[in-house]
């Protein structure tokens, strides 16, 4: 039998990650086991507000250990697993995918292998979910109109969203073959607190406020669907209480934004909260456009809203706010999950 008081959070030190375990603990009576392997994207600094407690237990380690996953559903008999262990970052698959391979389809198969052995000695307990979390990317890119919806076909670009495409494979065919209750969520770009310094939002931040160049990919009219983050976990914990095993969900922002329009809104609060005598607007600068780059995201989440009444509470709006007033307010964070991991050089070139 399962522990319904016990989950296991993969990735838990990550962006996404770790605003699902603060969410856990802060919110729910859950125990939350993390299994993270803390590589330059996972930092125990983004767990702080919940390391104290005694419900949470971290293991540092690999999905693609066999032994400690096997190890970690005997001892602690989740009634769920939430993956959101990756590497998640298209510029480093594109510089080197090998990671993305291991960990993102090698991981997460060695993921379902030990659920599925684990499911099978708890007497199939109908309670338990395996919950992989992806992307939107894994469906391409699309033209200047329509959204993916859960019948878009996958036809992924990169080796981030192709790796991602293939586990989201995998998931699927555990649940066909072998009837491991799984679920599958596809998400659009999320922001927020947190967000590891070398993706837009934060980069751009970050450079804004040190007076450095933002740096637009190519002429910045790529359009992605920006949800704030715990908005996105909320909705994973909905589609883990009330989704249909074997179904896959699409979680997204309805707030579709250029690059461009992103990097100038972003300027526009910093003026507001932390005037600049030059804009900030002056140190945007187009850089060359990296290799494959897809044009344009956009999300129809719809049987979400539906079937299980979720709604995103922020706006880009309110939530860009929040995001920069974070920053600005947790400098010791960025300067702690950068060092000597990221110097600020361009990700991405091509090979
Ligand atoms: P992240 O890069 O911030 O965090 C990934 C975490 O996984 C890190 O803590 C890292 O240490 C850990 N990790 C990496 N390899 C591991 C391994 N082999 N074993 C154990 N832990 C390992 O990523 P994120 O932005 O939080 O994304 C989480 C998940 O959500 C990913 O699967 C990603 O594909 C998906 N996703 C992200 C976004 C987004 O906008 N960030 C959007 C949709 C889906
Ligand atoms: P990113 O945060 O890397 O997410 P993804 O590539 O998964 O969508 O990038 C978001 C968008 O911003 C993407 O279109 C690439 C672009 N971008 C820039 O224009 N400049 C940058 O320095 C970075 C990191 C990204």
């Amino acid at each position: 039998m399962v522990d319904l008081n016990t989950l296991i959070v993969t990735g838990g030190a990550g962006f996404i990650g770790s605003a699902l375990v603060r969410h856990l603990i802060e919110n729910t009576d859950q125990r939350v086991v993390v299994l993270d392997k803390l590589t330059y994207a996972g930092n125990l600094e983004s767990l702080a507000p919940v390391l104290k407690s005694a419900r949470l237990i971290f293991q540092k380690g690999d999905i693609a250990d066999r032994e400690l996953v096997s190890q970690l559903l005997r001892t602690y008999r989740p009634r769920g697993v939430f993956n959101l262990a990756a590497e998640s970052h298209v510029d480093r698959s594109i510089d080197g995918p090998s990671e993305f391979i291991q960990t993102n389809i090698v991981g997460t198969f060695n993921l379902l292998e030990c659920c599925l052995e684990y499911w099978a000695s708890i007497g199939k307990d109908e309670r338990f979910r395996f919950q992989h979390i992806s992307t939107d990317e894994v469906f391409g890119s699309l033209g200047a109109s329509g959204a993916f919806s859960e019948d878009s076909r996958y036809e992924p670009n990169s080796p981030y969203s192709a790796s991602k495409a293939s586990s989201d494979h995998l998931v699927r065919a555990w649940n066909h073959t072998y009837s491991l209750p799984v679920l599958l969520t596809n998400c659009s770009n999320n922001y927020g607190p947190y967000h590891y310094p070398e993706k837009l939002i934060p980069l751009v931040i970050r450079n804004a406020l040190a007076g450095k160049p933002l740096p637009v990919y190519g002429d910045g009219l790529q359009v992605r669907d920006w949800l704030y983050v715990d908005d996105h976990v909320r909705a994973l914990v909905r589609i883990f209480e009330a989704g249909v095993p074997g179904d896959t969900y699409n979680v997204g922002g309805d707030c579709e934004r250029t690059n461009i329009a992103v990097v100038r809104t972003i300027c526009d609060v910093l003026q507001d909260l932390a005037p600049r005598t030059q804009p900030y607007a002056d140190l945007i600068t187009h850089v060359p456009d990296r290799p494959g780059h897809d044009r344009r995201y956009a999300i129809n989440c719809s049987k979400l809203k539906t079937r299980l009444g979720w709604t995103q509470t922020e706006t880009f709006e309110t939530g860009i706010r929040k995001t920069i007033q974070w920053y600005l307010a947790n400098q010791d964070w960025v300067r702690a999950v950068l060092e000597n991991k990221y110097d600020g050089q361009r990700l991405g070139g091509g090979r």
